[in-house]
């Protein structure tokens, strides 16, 4: 293992990765991915729909840790998300992370309309990623990016939302061959 982070946070995430399936994590591989993106680009205001254990929103917070940017992360399921709190604090992550209980649409139509994201990850209801993507277009900043995880792996039930940002000539979308398949589509107008 490249030794990225302090001991603590190593260790957590070494044992997330051994209950991975059974918490529905991404791969290591294309958290890696996403935190050097977010470092590349400097990335300063993301969120993360779908938290679970916290696994993914560790990597991604400790990339905006670095760039002093800040991540809210959504999940409906409380036990869920208290794991994550304890893992987010574990890692030093409680000032760089928000989490927040509840349905992910509802949170998302609640956002202020001056609530500009630079960079979304979507890995919650697979059949919900277009109306994720709708409710959250008029949010991303030109150059903003949003990357969904499971595009291959759930390709039917993601096919709307891959349909819906290909047919939207304000994005550039490519699907990466990372393990579930991430889709990463970049605002270009
Ligand atoms: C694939 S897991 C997320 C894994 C996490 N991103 C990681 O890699 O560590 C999906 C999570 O989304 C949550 N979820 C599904 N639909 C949701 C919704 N509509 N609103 C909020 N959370 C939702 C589930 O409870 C589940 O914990």
């Amino acid at each position: 293992m490249i030794k990225r982070f302090d001991e603590k946070t190593q260790q957590i995430l070494t044992e997330l990765e051994q209950t991975q399936k059974q918490f529905w994590n991404i791969a290591r591989v294309s958290a890696e991915f996403m935190y050097i993106l977010i470092k590349a680009e400097n990335i300063q205001n993301a969120i993360e729909v779908g938290t679970s254990n916290g696994y993914s929103g560790i990597w991604l917070g400790k990339a905006l840790q670095e760039t002093g940017g800040h991540l809210t992360t959504i999940e409906y399921w409380e036990k869920r998300l208290s794991v994550a709190r304890e893992n987010f604090k574990q890692c030093g992550l409680e000032d760089t992370i928000t989490p927040r209980q509840g349905d992910a649409c509802e949170i998302l139509n609640s956002l202020p309309d001056d609530f500009k994201i630079d960079f979304v990850f979507i890995d919650a209801n697979k059949r919900e990623y277009v109306k994720y993507f709708d409710i959250l277009n008029p949010h991303i900043r030109v150059g903003g990016y949003i990357a969904c995880d499971n595009v291959l792996s759930h390709k039917e039930k993601c096919q709307p939302f891959i349909d819906a940002i290909n047919a939207n000539s304000d994005y550039e979308n490519v699907v990466l061959a990372l393990p579930a398949g991430l889709s990463l589509a970049r605002r270009i107008k």
